[in-house]
């Protein structure tokens, strides 16, 4: 198949014992489709419009130049669905050496203190530009990179209010009650779309375009995708088929490492958003051909529990190797063709989506599939594909233990 208006392709033709359909099923699946006709709750990020509007896009494209005509460093401060969106778009779409200016780093995405320290030690000196996301603004992690980086912005910066720009709840939070009390630049997140589904939001294009990427032909590629809603619930329903048939994880394979992070953010939007009441498929991140010289052995010969949806590219920058008489690329894809027959006959099944290159538009198009694809599967498994009641519940612990220490101290 061939998604309208491009050349992205997903290939089922290896699992066709998965792709069926019952009349329970296909009723199911007509119910769903109206449920995200009519938008219910959470699926603003279903129509582009809705994700972004015009004065918010304009916004972000003139900040972004701006930024990046004085900036060295910017800074990304969030976690979950607030970074891996724009670190998968970031890192698909960016070179692997000789990166341009300026230079994007995550912060507040683990509490490890030698990170930040080193971090905080990297920039002295550097033109440095925050960009606090968390939608709830309240999450532990990036609060506590981003009270460190405020202190040192005030210390370091006279125009510091100027460098710091934050991205959170379009109404509540304490985050947009900071900013308003500080006076800080702010991007709205719209109420109606939850973390894991915001790429396509001011959380994944502001830091997207301060990168340099295209994000008007990012958005042309979501756009593109909107009528992927058959592909996306033929992959949700053979997610579930093999789910049902005991094959419980997915291993996200890709073939060109600069695709390794975007395989991060499918496995958080998969996990989050299915992974509840005892259901779901456990998502891996799977980089080939370097894993096959690790997790491959299992994927051949371990336990019978795991398939595979495998992303190649075509089209990317090549070297042509005499020795085989072919490009790089081209090898690249005929071992991926190899490991996928190999890993079928040791009934380790793939789904593969073949990239026509890595650009923003076919980037767009992926984001989109997937998206629909996650929100599809939660509701066959009759979940809610947008909360994450298990992620509150360690929040919760987190948060009384901590507030135990705070009273035993006063
Ligand atoms: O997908 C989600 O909703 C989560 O992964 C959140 O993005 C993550 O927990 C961060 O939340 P917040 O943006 O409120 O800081």
């Amino acid at each position: 198949m061939k998604t309208r208006g491009g050349t992205m392709q997903i290939k089922f033709d290896d699992v066709k014992k998965y792709d069926t359909i019952s009349e329970t099923e296909r009723e199911r699946l007509k119910k769903i489709y109206g449920i995200i006709k009519q938008k219910e709750s959470m699926l603003d990020w279903t129509d582009i419009k809705t994700c972004i509007s015009k004065e918010e896009l304009q916004k972000i494209v003139e900040l972004s130049n701006e930024v990046r005509t004085f900036c060295d460093i910017f800074i990304v401060i969030g976690i979950g669905g607030s970074y891996l969106g724009s670190k998968a778009v970031i890192e698909a779409l960016s070179p692997y050496f000789n990166k341009n200016k300026p230079e994007i780093i995550f912060a507040g995405h683990q509490l490890s203190a030698s990170y930040l320290k080193e971090l905080l030690t990297y920039i002295k000196d550097k033109s440095v530009i925050i960009n606090v996301i968390s939608k709830s603004g309240g999450t532990l992690e990036p609060s506590i990179a981003f009270d460190e980086f405020y202190t040192y912005m005030k210390e370091n910066y006279q125009d510091y209010k100027k460098r710091i720009i934050v991205t959170t709840d379009q109404e509540t939070g304490n985050l947009r009650n900071f900013a308003i009390q500080e006076g800080l630049s702010t991007f709205s997140i719209p109420r109606e779309i939850g973390g894991r589904y915001s790429v396509m939001t001011t959380v994944g294009l502001f830091p997207i375009a301060v990168s340099g990427i295209d994000i008007i032909k990012l958005l042309k590629g979501a756009k593109e995708a909107k009528d992927c809603f058959e592909d996306a619930s033929r992959y949700a329903l053979i997610r579930k088929h093999m789910e049902e048939d005991n094959k419980f994880i997915e291993a996200i394979t890709v073939y060109e490492e600069k695709l390794s992070s975007f395989a991060g953010w499918c496995q958080q939007l998969f996990a989050e958003t299915q992974g509840k009441e005892g259901k779901g498929i456990l998502p891996i991140i799977n980089q080939n051909t370097t894993n096959l010289h690790s997790i491959g052995q299992y994927l051949q010969e371990g336990k019978n529990i795991v398939f595979e949806t495998v992303i190649t590219v075509e089209d990317t920058e090549d070297i042509f190797l005499d020795k085989y008489n072919m490009t790089m690329n081209e090898l690249n894809n005929v071992v991926a063709e190899q490991v996928s027959i190999a890993h079928k006959l040791s009934n380790t099944p793939s789904i593969k989506i073949i990239l026509e290159e890595l650009s923003p538009t076919e980037i767009g198009k992926l984001i989109y599939l997937y998206e629909m694809t996650a929100a599809i599967g939660g509701y066959l498994l009759d979940i809610n594909p947008f909360d994450q009641p298990g992620v509150e519940e360690y929040k919760k612990l987190v948060i009384e233990e901590l507030e135990k220490n705070k009273k035993c101290n006063k």
